[in-house]
C-alpha cells in the first residue's frame, strides 16, 4: 500500500482533528501517502482531495471541528453515489480508507467495504450510540460542555427559584441526558429509553419547593420529548418558575478535552496501522481501555443504549 485516503462524515465532534492528526503522522512515519477528502462521501463523490502533511495537521489538535469539514450526503446511499466515489479512489491511486463518523457514516464506510474497497472506521458521534466502543470520539468534550453550561443555569435557576428543562442532544440515545444528569446533580434525566410519568415528576418537584429548595434541574434528552411542551405541562403543578434552555450545537464544538485528543490519537494512529497490516471492514474501538477492531458488518447490526446501572444511577441520585 502506497496511498491512504482520510475522511470526517456526518456530525462533526470535538476530537476529529486530533484523529486526522494522528493519522496523517502515522501514515507518514510508514512511508504512506496520505490525502483528505473534503466534506465526508460529498467530497469523495467528487473526487475533492488534497494532500496531507505535518505542515497541514500542525496547529490543528486542540480545535473542535473538523478542518477537513463534515457533511451530511444522502446521494451516497444509492449504489451510483459509491460507484463515483470508487471512481474516484482508484483514479486518485488511494488504496484504503479511514472513514471517521457516526453509525450513518459507518453504514456508508461498509457499503464501501462490500464493493472490495478497504476501509477502516472510527466511531465519532456525541450521541455515544455505536456498539464495540465504550465511548466515542467528542462524548467527553460533548459532557463537559453540558455540565459546564448546566452549572451556569444552576446559579441563575436559584437566584430566582425556578426549574429549568435543559434539553440535550442525542438523537435517540439518552446517553448525555443520563451520564449529565449524574455529572451536574440534577433532579430529573428524561431518557427515550425510560418511560416517565410527569404527574410523579410534578409531585416530586412540588414537594421539593415546598422543602424551600432553591431550584431545579431537569435535563431532557431531544428523544425523549419536547423541552417546551414538557415545560408547559409541569409549570402550573410544581411551584417553581419554569424555564427552558436548549443547549443545541453548542455542545459539539469547542476545544476537545484531554480524554478526546487521547482517544482520537489512539484511534487514528491503530486504523492507519491496521490498513498498512491489509486490515480492512474494521471499526476501531475502546474496550476496558484497549484499542480493538470489530467487524462493520457487527457493528452495523448491533445496538448500543445507555447500560441500566447508569439509569438507575441517574434516578438514585436525583431527588
Ligand atoms: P452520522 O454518521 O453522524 O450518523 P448520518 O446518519 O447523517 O450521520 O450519516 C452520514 C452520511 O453517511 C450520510 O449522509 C450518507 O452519506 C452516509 N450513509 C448513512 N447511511 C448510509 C447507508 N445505509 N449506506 C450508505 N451510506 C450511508
Ligand atoms: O448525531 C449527532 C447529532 O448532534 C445529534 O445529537 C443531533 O440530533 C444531530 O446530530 C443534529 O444534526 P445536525 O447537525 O444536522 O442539525
Amino acid at each position: 500500500m502506497k496511498k491512504i485516503g482520510i475522511l470526517t462524515s456526518g456530525g462533526d465532534c470535538s476530537g476529529m482533528n486530533a484523529t486526522i492528526r494522528s493519522a496523517v503522522r502515522t501514515a507518514l512515519r510508514m512511508d504512506l501517502e496520505i490525502a483528505g477528502f473534503r466534506k465526508g462521501y460529498a467530497g469523495l463523490m467528487k473526487g475533492d482531495a488534497v494532500p496531507l502533511d505535518t505542515k497541514s495537521v500542525s496547529g490543528t489538535l486542540h480545535r473542535g471541528g473538523t478542518f477537513l469539514q463534515s457533511a451530511r450526503s444522502p446521494e451516497f446511499r444509492a449504489p451510483e453515489g459509491q460507484q463515483k466515489a470508487l471512481a474516484n479512489l482508484r483514479s486518485l491511486g488511494v488504496e484504503g480508507l479511514v472513514i471517521i463518523g457516526g453509525d450513518g457514516s459507518l453504514n456508508g464506510a461498509l457499503a464501501l467495504d462490500r464493493l472490495g474497497f478497504p476501509v477502516i472506521g472510527i466511531p465519532a458521534s456525541i450521541d455515544n450510540d455505536i456498539p464495540f466502543t465504550d465511548m466515542a470520539l467528542g462524548v467527553d468534550t460533548a459532557l463537559n460542555n453540558i455540565i459546564y453550561a448546566v452549572d451556569c443555569i444552576k446559579d441563575t435557576a436559584s437566584s430566582h427559584a425556578r426549574a429549568f428543562v435543559i434539553e440535550v442532544m442525542g438523537r435517540n440515545s439518552g446517553y448525555l441526558a443520563s451520564v449529565s444528569a449524574i455529572a451536574c446533580g440534577a433532579e430529573f434525566a428524561l431518557v427515550p429509553e425510560r418511560e416517565f410519568d410527569l404527574a410523579e415528576i410534578c409531585q416530586q418537584l412540588r414537594a421539593r419547593y415546598e422543602e424551600g429548595r432553591d431550584n431545579a434541574i431537569i435535563i431532557l434528552a431531544e428523544g425523549a420529548g419536547g423541552a417546551r411542551q414538557i415545560a408547559d405541562s409541569i409549570k402550573d403543578a410544581i411551584g417553581f418558575e419554569t424555564r427552558v434552555t436548549v443547549l443545541g450545537h453548542y455542545q459539539r464544538g469547542g476545544a476537545p478535552t484531554v480524554f478526546d485528543r487521547l482517544l482520537g490519537s489512539r484511534f487514528g494512529k491503530r486504523a492507519v496501522e491496521l490498513l498498512a497490516q491489509g486490515e480492512q471492514g474494521k471499526m476501531v474501538g475502546l474496550a476496558c481501555n484497549e484499542i480493538i477492531a470489530t467487524p462493520l458488518e457487527e457493528v452495523v447490526k448491533g445496538s448500543k443504549r445507555p447500560d441500566d446501572d447508569m439509569l438507575r444511577m441517574a434516578e438514585v441520585l436525583g431527588i
